[in-house]
Parts: structure tokens; sequence; C-alpha cells
């Protein structure tokens, strides 16, 4: 893979909701590339998080590109209220959708950027098809629904698989890996092809502090490798 482009994606999740603002700001100064954001409505995983208010506080205090990673049965109701609460990418689930064809393409018309997910026990195959309309693919390395659980080892092929699949039909697009990624699994997920880690406890619950934990997490990655700056192609928001 091209170790040379590789991102961080703070997951706020993990984040002191009563210190967000601040948190998040010091993720950007730090050289976080994106903020993850996980929408999950109680329904598609059995655990609730934030909605479309907390999309627009975030959009007010940083100017990094916001992610979505929707975890909920509708993902299509909720695309337009997320688009003008600013945000920038929408990940959404294979699982559970019917018609994520045309999810993906409501994404585009909207103008974001859009990848789809795949839970840990779903084969990369369901891919083929919708490659090559997409910017992104998330590999969960654990299942949805919980922060600060332990990384599933057994995802690491699979990873292969996916890098192996874009090379072949998707230059370009990104392939990121979502659960326990900390400075120990960050180098097997960069070696296997990703090349955008989400990240929440090892930063935002880490005892060292948001920046440090970032300095560490990019030190690790830049160890096999040098790291691209962000936005390369990205709108402004
Ligand atoms: C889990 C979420 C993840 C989560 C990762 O459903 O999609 O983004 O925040 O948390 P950590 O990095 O703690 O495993
Ligand atoms: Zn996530």
């Amino acid at each position: 893979m091209d170790k040379h482009a590789v991102k961080l994606a703070p997951s706020i999740l993990a984040a002191d909701f009563a210190r967000l603002g601040e948190q998040v700001v010091a993720a950007e100064q730090a050289g976080a590339d994106r903020i993850h954001v996980d929408i999950m409505d109680g329904h598609f995983v059995p655990n609730i998080s934030m909605g479309v208010p907390i999309v627009q506080s975030l959009r007010r205090v940083t100017r990094l590109p916001l992610e979505l990673h929707l975890m909920i049965s509708d993902p299509d109701f909720f695309l337009e209220p997320f688009t003008e609460a600013g945000s920038d990418v929408f990940l959404v689930h294979w699982e559970g959708n019917n018609h994520l064809h045309r999810t993906v393409h409501r994404v585009k018309a909207l103008g974001k950027r859009v990848g789809v997910a795949i839970n840990p026990a779903t084969p990369v195959g369901v891919l083929e098809e919708i490659l090559p309309d997409v910017d992104q693919v998330l590999v969960m390395t654990v299942n949805p629904g919980f922060g600060h659980q332990p990384f599933l080892h057994t995802t690491l092929p699979k990873i292969r698989r996916v890098h192996q699949m874009i090379a072949q039909s998707k230059p370009g697009c990104d392939l990121e890996v979502d659960g326990g990624i900390d400075a120990a699994t960050a180098p097997l997920v960069v070696t296997a092809g990703a090349n955008v880690l989400v990240a929440g406890s090892s930063i935002f619950n880490a005892s060292e502090g948001v920046a440090a934990a970032i300095k560490q997490l990019q030190a690790t990655i830049t160890a096999q490798g040098s790291r691209a700056p962000y936005w390369r192609g990205w709108p402004q928001p």
C-alpha cells in the first residue's frame, strides 16, 4: 500500500462531551485529518449516541472534514439534515440496506463524499458492484455499536483483500478501518493496506491527553513511511 498517505480520523464517541469543542480543537491542532462522528439510533446497533445538533456544533469549532458513520436503520431519512448541519462525508452500512445503490447516489447528489461500511462477518464480495461508485470503504474491525472494544485480528486478511480489490478496480478509494485502533494495532492495519485509521478511546481516553495520543499514533504510522498532508483533493467546508 501507499504508506505515504495514512490519515487519522479521531472518533468523538470516546470524547468528554462536556469538553467536546475543546477536545476537537486539540485534535485538529495535533494534526488529525478528519473528525469521525458515530451516529447510532438504538435500532441498527444496540446503543444511542448523537444527532444533528452535535454536528452543527462541531461545524462551528473545526474546519476539518466531518465524516458521519451512520449506524442507523434508515440512513436516507437523515442525509439532508446532516448535510445542512455541515457534514462532509457519509459512511453507510451495507448491512440492512436493501437499496444501497440508491443511498450512495443520494449522498453523491448532495455533493458529499460517500463510503460503504461492512461489519466483521460480512464478506468483501458484497463491495464488488458498489465499489466503482464510492470514495471510501470502511472495514469494521470491531462489531459496531460501542467504543473501546478489542481489535478483531481476524479482520486483517479481509483488509488485505479489500486493498487488492481497490487496487484493481478503484485506485484512489480510501480504505478505512474502525475499532480497536491504537499504537499496537495501527501498524498491523497499515501493513494490511488501510490508509485511514479511526481511533476513539486511544485518543480521547489517553491519560497523556489528546494531542500527545495523536502524536504517538502518528509516530507509529510514520515509522512505516511518511504521511501526506491532509485535504488532498477535498472541498473546503
Ligand atoms: C464503533 C464505532 C467506532 C468507535 C471506535 O461502533 O464505529 O468509531 O468509536 O472506538 P475505539 O477506537 O475506542 O474502538
Ligand atoms: Zn465509527
